[in-house]
């Protein structure tokens, strides 16, 4: 089953084509207009989104070795994300499927993060407890099966990455920071800098860290180092993130861990979770770097999942773009 999936969501443009869950074929564009203005600006995002977009799929396609005739799925993400970016991807994917008369799925992004793991030769064993933590989402899922994943918790305010990237920004790291803020925090020694671990009780499956930003700040102006600052930072977001995650795990008796989203790239929080996972004997399924951000492998796992339990659905061609999300089960993975 041939599918194209289209992430257009925030400011990734990405194309990837698929056989089955297996990849064929993929593009990545990280626009770079938002760095100078120190976060995505949504009209440049959509714009570029348009540019870039249609030279991504031709690419992706003469990769493959295939034309549009070939493609038998069209899957683009829906949400959550930034309403004009999302419109992109999606207005594109549904207008070509319709054209060539084939299905169309919208996907649900977060979803999808999680997916990137759906359909590989290592099974998820459940059930499992899952971490999605990106620029824009930190929330902690218990998923009984592909087809169940519930909410446990979120963050209160501000999501993990933002945080990265804010406190970044602050200490003239550039934007997006967390993967700088997570290089220079390499050479720093987190012991010189004490930051507060705020909603710090592991059994509270919520976040919060708008505080941590501030202190981040107070700290700064105070004159501390760049990179025990970064150092400091970063340990104390990794370990609310991994007490709070292994709490569940214990809690619900999962067999696995499901790590996904652009912070899943940190290196620290990626050793931390390979050391806390073979000590509990537990599975643990992490991206690799590059499909940790945003990318489009994972909506094409997510439509490719959605036709293995159907191979006839599709989305109806009113499927909209949604800013946000707010429910409790990230079911259904497809179009609402
Ligand atoms: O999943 P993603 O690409 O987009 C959203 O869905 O939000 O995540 C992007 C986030 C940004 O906040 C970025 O700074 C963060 O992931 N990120 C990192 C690292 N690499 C990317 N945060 C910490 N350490 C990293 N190495
Ligand atoms: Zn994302």
């Amino acid at each position: 089953m041939r599918i194209l999936a289209v992430e257009t969501s925030c400011d990734d443009t990405a194309v990837a084509l698929l056989d089955g869950c297996s990849a064929i074929a993929e593009r990545v564009y990280s626009q770079e207009v938002h760095s100078k203005h120190g976060g995505v600006v949504p009209e440049l995002a959509s714009r570029s989104h348009m540019k870039i977009l249609p030279e991504l799929v031709r690419e992706v396609l003469l990769a493959g070795g295939v034309g549009y005739g070939d493609i038998e799925v069209f899957a683009a993400t829906a949400g959550p994300g930034l309403t004009g970016s999302l419109l992109v991807g999606l207005a594109w994917s549904k207008a070509v499927a319709w054209a060539a008369g084939k299905p169309f799925l919208g996907i649900n992004h977060l979803a999808a993060h999680l997916y990137i793991h759906y359909g590989q030769k290592r099974r998820v064993i459940f059930p499992a407890a899952a971490l999605l933590v990106s620029g824009g989402h930190t929330s902690l899922f218990r998923m009984n099966s592909w087809q169940e994943i519930l909410l446990l918790g979120s963050t209160r305010d501000d999501a993990a990455g933002e945080a990265f990237d804010k406190t970044a920004k602050l200490t003239g790291l550039g934007y997006p920071g967390g993967a700088a803020l997570d290089l220079a925090a390499d050479s720093g020694r987190a012991e010189n800098c004490s930051l507060p671990s705020p909603m710090a009780d592991p059994s509270l499956p919520e976040f919060s860290f708008s505080g941590l930003k501030t202190a981040a700040k107070l700290l700064w102006e105070k004159g501390v180092d760049r990179s025990d600052l970064a150092a400091s930072f970063r340990e104390t977001v990794v370990h609310l993130l991994i007490s709070k995650l292994m709490y569940q795990c214990g809690k619900i008796g999962a067999k696995s861990v499901l790590a996904a989203g652009g912070v899943t790239a940190n290196s620290l929080l990626r050793k931390v979770l390979r050391e806390e996972c073979a000590t509990r004997n537990l599975e643990l399924f992490l991206p690799d770097k590059e499909h940790s951000t945003d990318n489009a492998l994972m909506v094409g796992r997510a439509a490719a999942a959605i036709l293995e339990r159907n191979p006839q659905a599709s989305s109806p061609l009113s499927c909209n773009a949604f800013a946000r999300w707010s429910g409790t089960s990230l079911s259904p993975v497809g179009c609402p």
